[in-house]
């Protein structure tokens, strides 16, 4: 996805001999059917990756079809702790975006490892929630995706916090465009939304989804655009949530995280974030 949008030198890294380096010469065999001439390079080690601007590390076991985001924590904190160290010791200026799970805990860890300033540290969790929200309510109501917002907080996780005070479709609440019941559905079909495709797959998790929303914290930050969007970033005092790393609506430019935006919380919406707050607490504790 990054290579289509030509504008980046991509470098694929993984610990397989000879996959990257295929992928990477698959990609750029379809540039000139697609209309794009990104240098794309794949590599087993990590020279390659030295000055670059952001990495997008989504290194880690999938998981197993039954299996939690969390039962993934040991296997991948180790996994992630290595391949932060490697890129931050030949890119000090980079900006990290974590999609591997447990998401917000790996946040955690890249920030122990990086001892990069928490603004260059994001996890990728809440855009694919919401983006699966959008695209479950556009089917719903038989509108294009495009023109669904949504708003999804806390963790990336059983615990995520669907909004649907701030769920519109063109400017309209959802809550005036279909029942209770069916909205209720979406939110739950949304939480479970990783679960469902890991199921249908049976040996991965997700790809489509996930990439497009890491492309578009890329994008957000290389353009430096400025938009608000739900990321896994440290709070400190943000919604009242101290020293937690959670999804919240950050404004995202050339710099990484620029602000945490605070959207005025119903009591019991406030109540759902700081349970997933903790929740994530609980598993940061544990690595
Ligand atoms: C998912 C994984 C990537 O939600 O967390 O599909």
């Amino acid at each position: 996805r990054l290579a289509e949008k030509d504008a980046y030198d991509v470098v694929l890294v993984d610990i397989a001999e000879g996959m990257p380096q295929g992928k990477a010469l698959d990609i750029s065999q379809a540039g000139p059917v697609c209309g794009y001439s990104t240098r794309v390079v794949g590599t087993n080690g990590y020279a390659e990756t030295a000055g670059s601007s952001v990495a997008v590390i989504t290194s880690g076991i999938p998981r197993k079809p039954g299996m939690s985001r969390d039962e993934l924590l040991a296997t991948n904190a180790k996994i992630v702790k290595s391949v932060v160290s490697e890129l931050v010791s030949r890119s000090p200026d980079i900006i990290l975006i974590l999609v591997t799970n447990p998401l917000d805990a790996m946040v955690h860890v890249a920030r122990l490892v990086s001892g990069l300033p928490k603004s260059r540290i994001i996890g990728m969790g809440g855009i694919l929630d919401s983006a699966r929200m959008r695209s479950f309510i556009a089917a719903e109501l038989n509108v294009p995706g495009p023109d669904v917002q949504a708003m999804v907080l806390g963790g990336h996780g059983d615990t995520m916090v669907p909004l649907p005070r701030y769920t519109t479709v063109k400017g309209t609440p959802v809550s005036d465009l279909m029942p209770k019941d069916k909205l209720d559905a979406i939110i739950q079909r949304t939480r479970d939304g990783g679960a469902e495709i890991v199921g249908l797959l049976k040996t991965g998790s997700a790809f489509y989804a996930p990439s497009a929303s890491a492309v578009d914290m890329v994008e957000a930050i290389h353009k430096d655009q400025k938009r608000v969007m739900p990321c896994s970033v440290l709070c400190e005092g943000e919604y009242g949530l101290k020293h937690v790393i959670v999804g919240v609506p950050v404004r995202i430019g050339r710099k990484g995280v620029e602000e945490i935006v605070e959207y005025d919380l119903a009591v019991d919406e406030q109540a759902a974030l700081e349970a997933s707050a903790n929740a994530v607490r609980e598993l940061c504790a544990a690595v």
